[in-house]
């Protein structure tokens, strides 16, 4: 494994969005085209290999999408779905003596946590491909991936692109994740929506002044549906809330509604990390702008991508 650069190498280990470079993504977006196209061809691109998933948060989405995208390519996959109270985390391990020990076992480990320097930890006690699945509420790289490759689908680029993140930009870290990414592009234009006490981080602020990236905070979710080319809602993250007041004032606020489906631009999307509560009325659902079904099904093959550029690059191709 290479090391002493500012971030891993992406076909090493997965931390967080800066690491992606665009022709990285135009690597994985190519593959995943293909994959998605033929998945069968690809069954055996990880015969033999182990894929251990450590999670010590819920997960629907990024723990059933990595593990069908590894089985998919034929690796076998050992799960600890609920590590917090089922791993020897619980007793008081240590995040990196735990990975010391699971990468004795598996040939990649992904993982979430609720602390979010966690996967940088990892990755400096493991001696396999670490992929973060989520990190407190800084960072979900693999999720930018499959939310840009949902854009690219859609649009055909990821520069000149108008994207307003609604929601819980504190405690969220989709949103982030996937600003970060597009930053990387040209002339992409950010609006953000968030409840007074859940407004963007000031790392993320820091980011889109220094690199001189426009972006305007708004208040209400009208200012916005004309403009955007993407609207990104998220879900006010409720379980991160250390006072309930404080969520009782957030909740609600910014729900997308089928009567604001005039206001938006024609080939608008409507994009959702997912899982949602109530913020995107079910109603918007069956409208053709509505992706957030077919994004979080990009999940699988986007990971499926991911997992044998890694293997390729780290094990070496079949
Ligand atoms: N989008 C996402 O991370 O969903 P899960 O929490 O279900 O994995």
């Amino acid at each position: 494994m290479s090391g002493h650069k500012k971030y891993p190498n992406p076909k090493e280990h997965i931390i967080l969005s800066q690491q992606f470079t665009p022709s990285f993504l135009s690597e994985l977006f190519k593959l995943t085209l293909e994959i998605k196209k033929n998945p069968e061809k690809f069954s055996n691109e990880l015969s033999g290999k182990l894929v251990a998933t450590l999670f010590y948060e819920p997960s629907t989405r990024t723990r059933l999408s990595f593990e069908a995208a590894a089985q998919r390519l034929g690796a076998s996959v050992i799960s600890t779905e609920n590590a917090k109270e089922f791993s020897s985390a619980s007793k008081g391990e240590t995040i990196e003596d735990t990975i010391r020990v699971v990468s004795g076992y598996a040939d990649f480990i992904v993982m979430r946590h609720f602390e979010d320097d966690s996967s940088k930890r990892a990755v400096s006690a493991s001696s396999v491909p670490l992929i973060n699945a989520g990190s407190g509420k800084s960072q979900h790289p693999t999720q930018a991936l499959l939310d840009a490759f949902t854009i690219f689908e859609n649009f055909g680029r990821l520069d000149n692109l108008t994207l307003a993140a609604v929601g819980d930009l504190f405690r969220g870290r989709t949103a982030d994740s996937l600003v970060y990414l597009l930053s990387k592009y040209e002339n992409n234009k950010f609006f953000f929506v968030a409840p007074e006490n859940s407004r963007l981080k000031a790392g993320l602020r820091e980011h889109l002044k220094e690199h001189n990236i426009s972006y305007q905070e708004k208040s209400r979710l009208e200012e916005v549906l004309s403009e955007a080319d993407i609207l990104y809602i998220t879900r006010i993250q409720k379980e991160r809330f250390a006072d309930s007041q404080e969520y009782e004032a957030a909740k609600g606020k910014f729900i997308l509604k089928k009567e604001h489906l005039s206001k938006m631009k024609n080939k608008a999307i409507i994009m959702h990390p997912l899982p949602r509560v109530d913020e995107i009325e079910t109603a918007v659902d069956s409208n053709p702008r509505a992706k957030y079904f077919e994004q979080a099904k990009n999940g699988m093959f986007v990971r499926m991508a991911l997992l044998k550029i890694i293997n390729d690059n780290v094990y070496g191709k079949k």
